[in-house]
């Protein structure tokens, strides 16, 4: 493993993923390829760029069957990660189509050249929602079926089915983390934790679905790098790993430690029209990546109090995003629901 394809690598986990692996891994060279949609930006990658002789930025799309073959063969890829997809499950039920296409279709391309360059490993990076809702109590492990019910969670099931059929029939070296929501550094404000952050330092309401009873596993963007890298060098390829903290937390308990972080007073927290088909709950058993030599290394204190910090020094950062497009999903997606 030494040159390795990093798809998404200007998105969120991928850019924090590329720093972490140039970091522990001074003779890997990483090619980042992104399409650079509007979670992309090469802001996220700035302080890598001066490593140019171990970094390489190509701005393409997953789905263009030429460009991935070309990469694969000019940079003698031996890897592939896959953090590129299309991510925001309330932009999935605004339109299904770009999920689809990047999500299954672009998979589908760089399995084929994962195929044909023989790599020695294709790994997926997929999300616990593709369990769906689980109830109380109970938490997916690998070999659960898939009860998918948003388009995201669909669209990304189609990719690890895809995986693992590539795996089956090819002999494709395959393996699949299942991740939990991820927060810290470069998230794009779109998801729940840096949106309600910037909008409590802008005393914006922080608008909250339904009861703000729904619960999900939130664990820090470095431990979630950790597992993809203890997978990518020491998981069995054909396996499927569940990566996340496996403790929940109410979404309306995450607001209003926010607020407290913040100083900001919990009548900004707004409680609007719930989302169409939310899934309540997602739950992790990690056993299987634990017995790696995997563990979580934040708690959801921890992770969230590191996620402000960062989000309250580096407003360079997202304030350029919130900008004008931004504004207009913004109007689009919460206009006329607050209850
Ligand atoms: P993100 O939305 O921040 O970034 C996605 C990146 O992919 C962007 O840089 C974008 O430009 C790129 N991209 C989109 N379509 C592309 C295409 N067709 N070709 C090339 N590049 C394209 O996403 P993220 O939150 O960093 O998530 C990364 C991966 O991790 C995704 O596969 C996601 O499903 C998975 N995941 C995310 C979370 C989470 O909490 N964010 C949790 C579990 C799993
Ligand atoms: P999100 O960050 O969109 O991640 P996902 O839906 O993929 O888990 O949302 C996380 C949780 O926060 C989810 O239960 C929906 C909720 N949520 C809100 O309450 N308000 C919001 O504005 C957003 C974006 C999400």
């Amino acid at each position: 493993m030494q040159n390795i394809l990093i798809t998404g690598g200007a998105g969120f986990i991928g850019s924090n993923f590329v720093r972490y692996i140039l970091n522990k891994y001074p003779d890997y060279r990483v090619v980042v390829y992104d399409k650079l949609t509007y979670a992309g930006n090469l802001d996220n990658l700035r302080d890598v760029e001066k490593l140019s002789d171990r970094y390489t930025f190509v701005k393409g799309d997953i789905c263009d069957e030429k460009l991935v073959d070309q990469v694969m063969r000019e940079h003698q890829i031996d890897t592939i990660v896959n953090f590129a997809a299309e991510t925001h499950v309330d932009r999935s039920l605004m339109g299904a189509g770009s999920f689809i296409k990047t999500d299954v279709y672009g998979t589908y391309v760089l399995l084929e050249a994962a195929k044909k360059y023989g790599v020695e490993r294709y790994h997926q990076v997929s999300t616990d929602e593709v369990y769906g809702e689980i109830p109380p109590g109970y938490s997916s492990v690998e070999t659960d079926p898939l009860h998918t019910r948003s388009p995201y969670s669909a669209s990304k099931a189609g990719g690890d089915l895809m995986c693992i059929a590539y795996h089956t029939s090819f002999g494709v070296p395959v393996t699949i983390t299942r991740g939990s929501n991820s927060i810290g550094p470069y998230q794009y404000p779109e998801k729940v934790v840096p949106l309600f952050i910037t909008n409590a330092i802008d005393d914006i309401p922080l608008p909250l679905y339904g009861d703000g009873l729904q619960m999900r596993d939130y664990q820090y963007v470095l431990d979630h790098c950790e597992g993809i890298d203890v997978v990518l060098h020491k998981g069995k390829a054909g396996e499927i790993y569940n990566l996340g903290t496996g403790v929940e937390t109410r979404n309306i308990d995450m607001a209003r430690l926010i607020l407290r972080l913040l100083g900001k007073p919990e009548s900004l927290i707004k409680h609007v029209r719930d989302r169409p088909g939310h899934d309540r709950r997602y739950s992790l058993n990690c056993d299987k990546i634990k017995a790696l030599g995997w563990h979580s290394r934040h708690t959801f204190e921890q992770a969230l109090e590191k996620t402000v910090r960062w989000y309250v020094d580096n407003e360079w950062w997202w304030r350029k995003i919130k900008s004008g497009e931004y504004w207009e999903y913004y109007k689009k997606q919460y206009e006329g629901r607050e209850l």
